[in-house]
């Protein structure tokens, strides 16, 4: 006990001190699980984000527009194998974390469960949903867990041009014929709400906050990150003449906020619970690719072992 309590100061130490836990380093077991819960998910959201996205592959307006958004899902991919990999420094398997993804146990970001109804919608994601990823995974960029970290700051360079490409086929639309600028504000209206859930529970119902808070696994708190996305955000739409669905939506002279409307709790939960416009057919997906891929990864591991074999009679 004593040593364990000793332990726990000089771990508590670096943390305070911003020096990087490393995958070797003593770390309280809640630390360990409190990252392995959180690297996997978003690994899970990055990858089960591909999904939404993947449905206007073959109905991109333009060659142009289809290799943009090629290029983002592949990223989105690679942001996934990269999280997989930090998280699996802490002592999990991949197949571990698919597990708990396939039987509901673990969960991804809620906003991946509602559906692309227009090709405005692309836009409304990469527009909103990555520039709020983008408010977060920045924010990431100074976690205490060394892995995590780097992976943060390689993901955020791609991360700018995937809120960029979104932004530009929003600003298309404004720009285009009446029934084009409906088609944004329609993808506005059906994206605002779940982009802002992203950021999770407000602080005083976050579960994980204080101590993630304590231990640097998160540096700020899901309202300061919700208010500098809708901060930042706003004026972009304003820009394009679009209106953003929430009538208290406005500026505060003494705050140097936006105020918004109280967030639908019920909605979120209700998703997050598993019962999203999109939940069922998300991990359906997952699961079904899953296990039609199984024949890569056998064959791959078939011959890792055969070269393995070779090398030693050599
Ligand atoms: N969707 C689903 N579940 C959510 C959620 C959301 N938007 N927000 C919170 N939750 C869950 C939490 O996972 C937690 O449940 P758990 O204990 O079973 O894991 C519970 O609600 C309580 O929430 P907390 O605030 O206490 O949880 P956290 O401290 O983990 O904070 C978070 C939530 C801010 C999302 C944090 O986990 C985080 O920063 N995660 C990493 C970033 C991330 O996942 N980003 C979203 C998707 S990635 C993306 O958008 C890629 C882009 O390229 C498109």
């Amino acid at each position: 006990m004593m040593e364990d309590s000793k332990k726990l100061e000089e771990f508590q130490a670096k943390i305070d001190a911003d020096v990087k836990i490393e995958p070797k380093d003593w770390m309280p077991e809640k630390y360990r699980q409190n990252l392995i819960r959180q690297i996997s998910q978003h690994a899970h959201s990055e990858i089960i984000g591909m999904q939404p996205e993947g449905n206007w592959l073959t109905r991109a307006p333009s060659l142009r527009s289809k290799k943009i958004l090629m290029a983002k899902i592949q990223d989105e991919a690679g942001h996934g194998l990269y999280l997989y990999c930090a998280a699996e420094t802490l002592g999990v398997k991949r197949e571990q974390f698919l597990k708990w993804l396939h039987d509901g146990v673990a969960k991804y970001s809620s906003v991946f469960n509602y559906p692309t109804l227009s090709w405005a919608d692309i836009g409304a994601i990469g527009w909103l949903v990555d520039g709020a990823a983008i408010v977060n995974q920045v924010s990431l960029q100074g976690t205490s867990y060394g892995p995590y970290s780097r992976a943060m700051v390689k993901i955020c360079k791609e991360e700018s041009f995937h809120q960029r490409q979104g932004y530009e086929i929003i600003v298309n639309l404004a720009n285009g014929t009446k029934e084009q600028k409906q088609m944004a504000q329609d993808a506005l209206d059906r994206w605002w709400w779940p982009s802002i859930m992203m950021f999770g529970p407000h602080d005083a119902d976050s579960a994980h906050s204080n101590q993630s808070l304590k231990w640097k696994i998160k540096r700020e708190s899901n309202d300061e990150l919700r208010q500098r996305y809708i901060d930042k955000t706003i004026h972009q739409g304003e820009h394009l003449g679009l209106t953003f669905p929430d009538e208290n939506l406005k500026w505060n002279d003494k705050t140097k906020h936006y105020d918004y409307s109280p967030i639908d709790w019920d909605e979120f939960w209700n998703v997050v619970k598993g019962n999203g416009p999109g939940n069922k057919a998300r991990l359906a997906h997952h699961t079904k690719a899953h296990n039609d891929g199984a024949w890569v990864r056998e064959a791959a591991i078939a011959f890792q072992e055969k070269q393995k074999l070779k090398s030693k009679i050599a």
